[in-house]
């Protein structure tokens, strides 16, 4: 069935749905509904993506995962205080965020994760399970949230806290050798939990952190094997956006980039989890990788520094210096500031992806969405990190699937 059907509801499930993205995502989407807000920073929301016949902002219904108790309306205060949510806004859709909020579920604490202050208990409960088990859980409620509602499909979507880095293990590259060390107990990210949990029962699932995910083989396979699209890693919102647009240019006219040192200063919660050595070397993997591939140059001087600095809350600030060589051997620099709300660049992405995969669902189209790589800062379906490159891939993925 490709048709959309204009009364069918769709399910927006955001794993991590008490963090600071996927409140935004929520009063955002409420707010879209209620048309209280314009779709500024929705790439679906501009031409020619309505010739593309995608689910309407008023079919989504949400719930998620969380393994915290904050509530949502905390969350919401936090992003009044930052100036990143408008109060009014907050008033106005309170009874769709109370919606939302009786639809989240405890989630699976991720074993490697220790500390956090306000960890649900039955998610500690849910922790201590068998990994078969906990996506028995996982999928009970994704089950549960779609009989309630009444849900054509869900689109499971994970915006948790970065996950700690692993080193790559055997299991991880096929769907067999990873089912058997499910079926024996071994303990695995719990990313890739939601994502099996997803996957293996018949719903998308897109990667919205540079956590593993569905990014593994073993996942891979299973996306392939229950005929389901998939996307990730690491939405890429802010300097590493700017590092992929700019890079290019720098290639185009032949000038040699002799060293690309970034800083980044973080306040919110994702930066006071990135403060920690193990879940930021996740982060600077992704945004390394991207520089090093767009310049063709795997041994370029490159460094990312992240400190994660309270004061200034969601407004992610970025100073990036390239050093760069010209024709005669003269040196040059170029240097750029950014300060964004992460929050409030990611959410309309969360929305935009959730809408494609919906889409790519309702076509067939099952694997990695490679038309989703201007998204991510690590695609899954590999390809080039130009900035322009890949918005072509986008448009031409529009053209070939536009309504007639
Ligand atoms: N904001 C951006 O611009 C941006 C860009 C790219 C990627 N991301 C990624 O999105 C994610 C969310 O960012 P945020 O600013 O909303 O962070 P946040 O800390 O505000 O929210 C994360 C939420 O995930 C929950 N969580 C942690 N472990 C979980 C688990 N195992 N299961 C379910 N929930 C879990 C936390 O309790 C928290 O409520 C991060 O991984 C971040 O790196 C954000």
């Amino acid at each position: 069935m490709t048709e959309r059907n204009e009364n069918a509801r769709i399910g927006l499930w955001l794993i991590g749905a008490r963090g600071s993205v996927a409140t935004c995502t929520a009063y955002g989407l409420a707010g879209l509904v209620d048309g209280l807000l314009e779709p500024v920073g929705l790439v679906t929301a501009r031409e020619p993506f309505a010739a593309l016949d995608l689910v309407e902002y008023d079919q989504f219904v949400l719930g998620g995962h969380d393994v915290c108790t904050r509530e949502l309306t905390r969350s919401a205060g936090e992003l009044v205080a930052h100036g990143i949510l408008k109060p009014d806004l907050v008033t106005s859709c309170s009874a769709r965020a109370a919606a939302f909020e009786s639809n989240i579920r405890p989630g699976i604490l991720d074993d490697a994760d220790v500390g956090f202050a306000d960890v649900d208990p039955d998610s500690m409960r849910l922790g201590s399970l068998a990994p078969l088990e906990r996506i028995e859980a996982l999928r009970a409620d994704f089950d549960d949230f779609e009989e309630r509602h009444g849900l054509e499909r869900t689109i499971v979507v994970n915006v948790a806290s970065t996950e700690v880095v692993r080193e790559p293990r055997e299991e991880w590259t096929s769907l067999e050798l990873f089912e058997s060390a499910l079926q024996a107990g071994e303990s695995q990210p719990a990313s890739t939990l939601y994502a099996y949990a997803a996957l293996a029962s018949g719903r998308p699932y897109v990667n919205f952190t540079p956590g593993l995910g569905a990014s593994i083989p073993a996942l891979a396979e299973l996306a392939q094997r229950s005929k389901l699209p998939y996307c990730g890693n690491d939405a890429k919102t802010g300097e590493t956006l700017v590092k992929t647009v700019l890079a290019p240019l720098f290639v185009a006219r032949n000038l040699r980039v002799l060293a690309w040192q970034g800083y980044n200063m973080l306040g919110n919660r994702d930066g006071e989890v990135l403060a920690d050595p193990l879940h930021r070397q996740a982060k600077l993997k992704s945004k390394n990788d991207a520089l090093r591939k767009l310049l063709g140059d795997p041994d370029v001087h490159t460094h990312v520094g992240i400190d994660y600095v309270p004061s200034l809350q969601d407004w992610k600030t970025a100073w990036d210096f390239i050093h760069f060589e010209g024709f005669l051997g003269a040196k040059m620099s170029l240097q750029f500031t950014w300060m964004g709300s992460d929050s409030a660049l990611a959410a309309p992405l969360v929305i935009d992806l959730a809408r494609l995969a919906e889409f790519s669902a309702r076509r067939g189209e099952h694997g990695a969405m490679k038309h989703t790589s201007s998204f991510f800062k690590s695609p899954i379906a590999g390809g080039t990190h130009d900035f322009h490159e890949q918005m072509r891939e986008l448009l031409t993925y529009v053209e070939r699937h536009r309504r007639r």
